[in-house]
């Protein structure tokens, strides 16, 4: 084997940063970052791409910085998309068993799952993850792996994961300018559960909660699989701009604040403490209590919890949450967050870092990482699987029409 063929690449393109990680696979099979690129992401909102060469250039300053670390150059990488054009819904698939002896194939799971996608969506929508919830055989539910089984009817409940078409290929095309091809897009949430997320926690019920920049990105897994997804058009960046209009400050000032003396929790701050807070217009800084700074912030995080408790209420998985939350995302970083939302969902919650990676895990130990470390671990567990990616590759010179029969969730 080639040492290229053992490179797993991560690329977390998000709303306020980019992050390229650079993975080589050991001789035991495990894998050890060994580099990584971060820049701040220009041309995004709320995870779609609104300015092409903006995000080019973004993707291409994050590839230099961790192919100088790595001493790699990185062809392809997997890409994550999230954000408000992700929707689910669930959906069912029969086919019969003709084979003599009446024993399940891997050809009989594809067409059982071939079925079970082969629903109508919008033009604009395209299917990119068909996740099985459970396989029947015959009568029989509740079955995870149906190989081998016996049976005459093969059933199986999925949940298809559907994105706009143009967002997704929008972001496959800013890949492919910066000179990177893309190996598969992957759901952002899906790929992080499996670095941040113990087996235990996704048997048992868990939500994992991304608070990025623009938006806060929730997925429930139960019983080893996503259950449901959800997108609110808010994240860190919201905490930002209300302590810009609070504040009266410049947006970098509020930023460096938020990250410095931000909580969302003013009991956890003393109430003596104060901050100097720069003016705008050139009149002098102010100095001004902590404690306001926190009064601010905390009505913005009671809003995002609340709307998430909503959505898991509404969804009917309220009940599900067996093993609580645990949040990623850099707005996860906030003070107070975490406890707030123990409070109110009454549920153990914590942040999550990246698990079952080696190498350089000093740079990548943080919920911030948590998808594009996701990436690279979902990745190489997928790679043998893999088909030819559905999108378009247009740097490529290979024209390759998108397949709407692409598994590579399951098998
Ligand atoms: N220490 C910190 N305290 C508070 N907020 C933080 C901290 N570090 C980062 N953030 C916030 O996290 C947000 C960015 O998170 P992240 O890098 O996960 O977003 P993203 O993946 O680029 O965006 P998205 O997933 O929405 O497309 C910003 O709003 C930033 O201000
Ligand atoms: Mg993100």
């Amino acid at each position: 084997m080639t040492r290229i063929s053992q490179i797993v690449a991560g690329l977390d393109i998000g709303t306020a940063k980019i992050t390229l990680i650079v993975a080589e696979r050991d001789e035991k099979g495990g894998l050890d970052v060994i580099g990584i690129g971060n820049s701040p992401s220009k041309g995004l909102r709320k995870g779609v791409v609104v300015d092409m060469d903006a995000t080019v250039e973004s993707i291409k300053c994050a590839a230099e910085e961790a192919e100088l670390m790595s001493g790699v150059s990185v062809g392809r990488a997997f890409v994550g998309t999230s954000g408000g054009h992700i929707r689910g819904f669930n959906s069912r698939g029969v086919v019969a068993i003709t084979s003599r002896d009446h024993e399940i194939t891997r050809e009989d799971i594809r067409r059982v799952l071939h079925a079970a996608r082969s629903v109508s969506v919008p033009q604009d929508r395209e299917i990119f993850h068909a996740l099985p919830q459970e396989f029947i055989v015959d009568d029989q539910g509740g079955i995870d792996r149906p190989l081998g089984m016996s049976g005459t009817r093969l059933e199986v409940n999925v949940y298809l994961v559907t994105g706009f078409v143009a967002a997704v290929q929008n972001l496959v095309n800013a890949v492919n300018r910066a000179g990177i091809e893309v190996e598969a897009v992957t759901l952002e949430n899906l790929a992080a559960g499996q670095t941040v997320l113990s087996r235990d926690e996704r048997e048992m019920g868990v939500g994992l909660v991304d608070i990025g920049g623009g938006t806060t990105d929730l997925a429930i897994f139960e019983r080893g699989a996503i259950r449901h997804v959800y997108s609110l058009p808010s994240g860190g960046d919201h905490f930002t701009n209300d302590i810009a209009v609070g504040l009266r400050t410049p947006h970098s000032e509020a930023e460096r604040i938020k990250m410095k003396y931000g909580c969302a929790l003013p009991s956890l701050v003393p109430e003596d403490e104060t901050i100097e807070v720069p003016s705008v217009g050139g009149r002098k800084p102010r100095v001004l209590s902590r404690q306001l700074l926190c009064e601010i912030i905390r009505p913005r995080a009671d809003e995002i919890l609340g709307l998430l408790r909503e959505e898991i209420k509404r969804a009917g998985f309220e009940s599900s949450l067996n093993a609580g939350l645990v949040f990623t995302g850099g707005g996860c970083l906030l003070d107070g967050i975490t406890e707030i939302a123990e409070d109110l969902f009454d549920r153990p919650v914590r942040r999550g870092t990246p698990n079952g990676i080696g190498g350089l895990i000093d740079v990548v130990d943080s919920p911030a990482h948590a998808t594009a470390v996701g990436l690279v671990v979902h990745g190489a567990n997928s790679r043998r699987e893999l088909k030819p990616a559905p999108w378009r590759q247009i740097s490529l010179g290979r024209v390759t029409t998108r397949i709407r029969d692409w598994f590579q969730d399951f098998l």
